[in-house]
């Protein structure tokens, strides 16, 4: 019989996911960080041909180079912030990830925050459940903002970003969008400037990759642009948005609002938060449903399958 290839596990994964990397390869935990994990890669390292890992874990230069027979990273996600990628270049490894089977489901979750924090949907759930609706003499609770009709800026036109703009066809919005070149074969408007953009749009929705090269491309001067008029919502990575400059155009209430999926820190968000309306928070879901998760599952399992297999591995980063 064949020996199986050696696979360690970066993090905790789905069932599912656990179920099929058991069934083919001989799985090992990678422990926390610290002196076991240190010990654990001094004494197994050497064995492990694959590691399995996911976007929001990452991996570092420091485990692959403590991996020496290390000769394929599957990772569950699609963001590649978080993964040493010029580690893996310089030992020749391939890195898959899971793009476009979460297109549709982070798009649905960036329409899901855009109408929650336009039209005050947790706010009005807030209201109801402490009894203020009934309450005497009773509260106005406060309008929302149209989203049919309104103007959608995009920062971002990957696939995702493509979905999102297509939903918006949907609540009939006019949608202009901010990358640093036009995407070809698109009829939406490219704004080469950002703050263009921001000025612009009723909505800003984030998109864009995360990583050294966006760090803080959103800051106190794109959100100024937005102005009171305007909402923004992130469902790319919090490190896109300068987050204390955030934190304080809404407490200012410079900004019509914010509906973040993503943070600078994760999972801490900052507590100031906690006491605005103008905010919606949730913990980094944008591709959290069955479905979706199953198919990211899935994705991982098939690079490794096919690395092993001799094939090109289905999606590559
Ligand atoms: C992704 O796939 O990158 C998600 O944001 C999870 O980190």
């Amino acid at each position: 019989m064949n020996r199986r290839p050696a696979l360690l596990q970066a993090l905790p994964l789905l069932p599912y996911l656990e179920r099929q990397l058991a069934e083919r390869y001989d799985v090992q935990r990678l422990p926390a960080p610290g002196p076991e994990r240190d010990a654990f890669l001094r004494e197994h390292g050497a064995g492990f041909e694959g590691l399995v890992t996911s976007a929001a874990h990452g991996v570092t230069a420091a485990v692959i180079n403590a991996l020496p027979r290390l000769r394929v990273i599957s990772s569950f996600g699609v963001g590649l912030d978080q993964l040493d990628l010029s580690a893996a270049a310089q030992r020749g490894i391939p890195v898959g990830y899971t793009p476009d089977v979460l297109n549709d489901c982070v798009a649905d979750l960036a329409f899901g925050l855009l109408l929650a924090i336009g039209r005050r949907i947790p706010e009005g759930d807030r209201f109801v459940r402490a009894g203020r609706w009934s309450a005497q003499p009773p509260t106005p609770f406060p309008l929302g903002r149209q989203v049919s009709g309104a103007k959608l800026g995009i920062l971002g036109l990957g696939r995702i970003g493509r979905t999102i703009a297509r939903r918006a066809s949907g609540f009939d919005m006019d949608v202009r969008y901010h990358s640093r070149r036009p995407v070809e074969g698109v009829a939406w408007q490219h704004e080469p400037q950002l703050l263009e953009l921001a000025r612009w749009c009723d909505f800003l929705v984030v998109i864009t990759a995360g990583g050294p090269e966006t760090k803080h491309l959103v800051d106190d001067s794109v959100l100024q642009a937005l102005g009171t008029k305007g909402y923004l919502v992130n469902v790319s990575r919090g490190t896109v948005i300068d987050e204390k400059a955030l934190v304080r155009a809404l407490q200012e209430k410079r900004i019509g609002g914010a509906a973040l999926d993503v943070f600078e820190r994760e999972p801490h968000v900052p507590p100031e938060l906690f006491t605005l309306d103008n905010v919606v928070v949730v913990p980094h879901i944008a591709s959290a449903t069955v479905q979706t998760r199953e198919s990211m599952a899935q994705r991982v399992v098939d690079n490794l399958d096919a690395f092993f297999a001799g094939k090109p591995l289905p999606s590559a980063a």
